[in-house]
């Protein structure tokens, strides 16, 4: 899915249930709290913001917790996804435009903070992303992207890898280096499921030098090249139902740890199950319960 056309796609079905059953299980408030920490918005107050890859308009949630809605700007390529941001009324007077995280349709120098959410893992040139982060903030302002972390498991880093990019932080570290910032800070973020070795995701932020260059150092990238035709349109099918079907995989796994946690108590009381995720654990219990039955039933005949 790490192709724009794929990714519109995905979010095209993805975003009728993305607040509800998806976004909740992998990108909590207590995450997206944790993650905003680093991204210099305590003294937001009169400050610009760039929201990119917005999305429905979760993470914008947290950033007007800091600043007024007027004062930031939403940036995605999914209308779909844009249009569920636009309706909330928390985010009203905020500003959204269509747009593309690796070539930014705002001028340099224009925002005094920039955060992108859950988007990095979409980008085909994720490290292009981060220079167009360099560039539309203004000297001694901060950029801020949260993402995943390449699974430590083979099965994990299959599925994961097959669904979308997964970066291993040294990836992270390496592309805002490269563009330029300075004072990285990191943090790490899990959902209250989550049992791994390693984390789950982190957040990543840096300063633009105050005397630096406007624009980080050009690093040839390869060209998207957009194939045509019948071919083309069935090759991006075949790679969104794969990756959807990869990415997929994970709903079940996680929603089996959120429930195991929550029946152990080791659950996060911040992050209760929503009414779509106890449906669908309903669907898969009676759906379970049905082929026990089927198969029961089958032997005794
Ligand atoms: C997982 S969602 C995250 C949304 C939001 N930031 C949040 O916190 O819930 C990823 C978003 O990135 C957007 N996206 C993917 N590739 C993009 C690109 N190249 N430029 C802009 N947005 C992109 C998708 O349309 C989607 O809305």
């Amino acid at each position: 899915m790490q192709h724009k056309k794929e990714a519109y796609w995905f979010y095209r079905f993805l975003s009728i249930f993305y607040d509800d059953l998806v976004n909740p299980l992998f990108w909590t408030e207590p995450m997206r709290e944790k993650s905003l920490t680093i991204a210099g918005l305590d003294d937001a107050e009169d400050l610009k913001i760039i929201d990119v890859g917005s999305g429905t308009g979760f993470t914008t949630e947290g950033i007007v917790k800091y600043v007024d809605p007027t004062q930031v700007t939403c940036i995605d390529q999914s209308p779909h996804q844009m249009q569920h941001a636009r309706a909330k009324e928390s985010l009203h007077g905020a500003k959204f435009h269509i747009g593309d995280a690796e070539n930014l349709p705002v001028t340099t120098n224009s925002y005094d903070r920039y955060v992108s959410a859950g988007s990095i893992e979409y980008w085909p040139h994720p490290a292009q992303g981060v220079r167009e982060a360099y560039r539309v903030v203004k000297p001694g302002g901060r950029a801020t992207i949260i993402g995943p972390i390449e699974p430590p498991t083979f099965w994990g880093r299959f599925l994961a890898n097959t669904w979308m990019l997964f970066p291993p932080e040294n990836d992270y570290k390496r592309w805002y280096e490269q563009a330029g910032f300075e004072d990285i800070q990191i943090k790490y973020l899990d959902p209250g499921w989550y049992t791994g070795d390693e984390h789950f995701a982190l957040s990543i932020s840096g300063r633009k030098p105050v005397d630096g260059p406007m624009e980080s150092p050009k690093i040839p990238e390869p060209k998207d090249v957009e194939e045509e035709g019948l071919l083309a349109s069935a090759k991006t099918v075949g790679r969104v139902v794969l990756g959807s079907a990869a990415g997929g995989a994970f709903i079940p796994m996680a929603l089996g740890a959120k429930a195991i946690a929550a029946i152990n108590g080791t659950d996060d009381p911040r992050e209760p199950l929503t009414n779509a995720q106890k449906s669908v654990l309903t669907g898969i219990g009676v759906a379970a319960a049905v082929g026990v039955i089927a198969l029961l039933t089958r032997k005794r005949d």
